[in-house]
């Protein structure tokens, strides 16, 4: 087993024998697949830019199991991939060589909810969506919410500490998931998964999970805290004439909106051409440099928009905003999401795509783009900026027609070196995975580095949990 696409070198771990093959079906009978068909899927990744090749796949449905099987690959030497919905952004989710895939699709079951205290209690596999449906229809949402909520897992998301969409108002996974059982790499199950509020016993290990990547551990069951249901939605999507509009026009929402503003998301000009080309949405504002949703959430339907009117026409009057539009209704608020949660779809079809996911000082947070618009020239085909604006939290992505090594050297490390400059991070939320494990140095201090390698080799002595993936390789 060579592999020639990646400059990384297959570490000594033992190679899937029949034997092997005859002990995982032992132990989860029917749940071994070996069918290439079948694994295609499973060893490219969204993006379709890291392929690996495996020929396994198990798909547990306990956490015993897991147990089980991690402990029999520890003892073999068998590297794994842990997998959820496979929509991770960097690479981490497939293999690099032929890592066994563990997925987590069947370990799909509520455990409890608890009605009063909002708490869900869940197997890993549980499709973020489906969870939202279940959590909803009790008087409760998720706190958080992504464009890939269809397929992701809740396990994945919590393994990559995702933030999307709801992390103005909820905060980060580090602060909604109450409890976590994870198997560790040699099989020991660690029963964390408690639903309290506040637990000072000891160090907090659970934090540890939350963004590891599958590299310290497989997260198997997570209990998490649900707000309750607002009553009144609202989503505003709106044109400015440039980003110091954008930015002015958070800080007026931020005051005039308080404590029911719960997302502010921009977008550029390129990115409304990209969603409107590739994917036929319809603009529902005049042409602008620049759009802004921004979505409000509380208990009284009157109360918030008579704040919304009035943070509109304050920011229409003083030339903040030069169009705009208001939804309410479900069907109106989805259509209003989409222009914003599918522009990563829209990218993917436009070419090849060179992504980044920055945190940066938001006032500086476009002067990249701009800068990248002015370097790259005519050798990108566009050059886009959209995100989480209200966490400081800059997507800035790139496409051409296909893969081009002298755009990439273009790219970097200058837009890491760019981001170390502002003391910003060069991953916000998307991780590290195999893609950005390199770059780790440009956001962390060697010593933090450090802590981290010797954590890894204290949780998995062995380094079968996916090997290849956020730490550097060592020298
Ligand atoms: P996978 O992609 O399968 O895996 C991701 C990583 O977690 C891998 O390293 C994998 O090994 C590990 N892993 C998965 N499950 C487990 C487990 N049970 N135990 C241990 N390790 C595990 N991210 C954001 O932060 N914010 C966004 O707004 C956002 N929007 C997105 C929109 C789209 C359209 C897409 C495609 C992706 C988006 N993402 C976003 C990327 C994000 O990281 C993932 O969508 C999600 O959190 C990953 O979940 P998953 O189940 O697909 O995990
Ligand atoms: C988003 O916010 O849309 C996601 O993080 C996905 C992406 O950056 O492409
Ligand atoms: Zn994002």
């Amino acid at each position: 087993l060579t592999q020639q696409r990646y400059p990384v070198t297959r570490l000594p771990f033992s190679v899937v024998s029949a034997e092997d093959l005859a002990a995982f079906e032992r132990i989860l009978p029917g749940g071994v697949v070996t069918d290439p068909e079948v694994l295609e899927a499973s060893n490219v990744d969204w993006l379709r830019t890291v392929r690996g090749c495996s020929k396994v796949l198990l798909r547990p449905r306990t956490s015993q199991e897991v147990a089980r099987i991690l402990r029999y690959c520890h003892e073999r030497n068998l590297a794994v991939n842990p997998q959820g919905g496979n929509t991770g952004m960097v690479g981490g989710s497939v293999p690099v060589f032929d890592e066994i895939i563990l997925s987590t699709t069947l370990m799909n079951q509520v455990i409890s909810f608890n009605s009063v205290s909002g708490t869900l209690v869940c197997q890993a596999g549980c499709v973020l969506e489906e969870l939202s449906r279940y959590v909803e229809e009790r008087g409760f949402v998720m706190p958080l919410d992504l464009g890939a909520k269809g397929s992701c897992h809740i396990g994945g998301n919590v393994a990559t500490n995702a933030g999307g969409l709801r992390f103005l108002r909820y905060g980060s996974l580090h602060g909604t998931v109450l409890g976590l059982e994870v198997v560790l790499a040699d099989g020991t199950v660690l029963d964390c998964l408690t639903s309290l509020r506040k637990d000072n016993t000891g160090y907090d290990l659970k934090q540890l999970f939350i963004g590891s990547e599958g590299t310290l551990g497989v997260i198997t069951a997570v209990s998490i805290q649900c707000p309750p249901k607002p009553r009144a939605v609202n989503v505003a999507f709106l044109g400015c004439p440039g980003f110091a509009e954008v930015l002015q026009t958070f800080s007026s929402g931020k005051e005039l909106l308080g404590e029911i503003l719960s997302a502010y998301e921009f977008m550029d000009a390129e990115c409304m051409w990209l969603v409107t080309h590739h994917l036929r949405l319809a603009s529902p504002v005049q042409e602008s440099p620049f759009y802004v949703l921004v979505e409000t959430s509380g208990s009284r339907a009157g109360h918030d928009s008579e704040k919304l009117s009035d943070f509109l026409e304050r920011a229409l009057s003083s030339g903040l905003v030069t169009d705009g539009t208001v939804a309410t209704d479900q069907t109106r608020l989805k259509a209003l999401w989409a222009l914003r949660e599918r522009i990563s779809e829209a990218l993917s079809r436009d070419g090849y795509v060179y992504k980044y996911d920055l945190s940066l000082p938001t006032e500086r947070l476009y002067d990249l783009v701009s800068d990248l618009r002015a370097r790259l020239g005519s050798q990108a085909k566009h050059v886009v900026g959209y995100g989480h604006l209200g966490d400081g939290n800059l997507h800035l992505n790139v496409t051409s027609e296909v893969f081009s090594p002298s755009l990439l050297a273009d790219l970097e490390p200058y837009v890491y070196e760019w981001t170390a400059r502002q003391r910003g991070s060069v991953s916000a939320e998307h991780g590290l995975g195999f893609k950005k494990r390199g770059v780790l140095s440009y956001s962390k201090p060697p010593e933090a580095l450090r802590l981290m390698q010797q954590l890894k080799a204290l949780l998995d002595p062995k380094g079968i949990l996916n090997p290849y993936k956020t730490l550097p390789a060592q020298a």
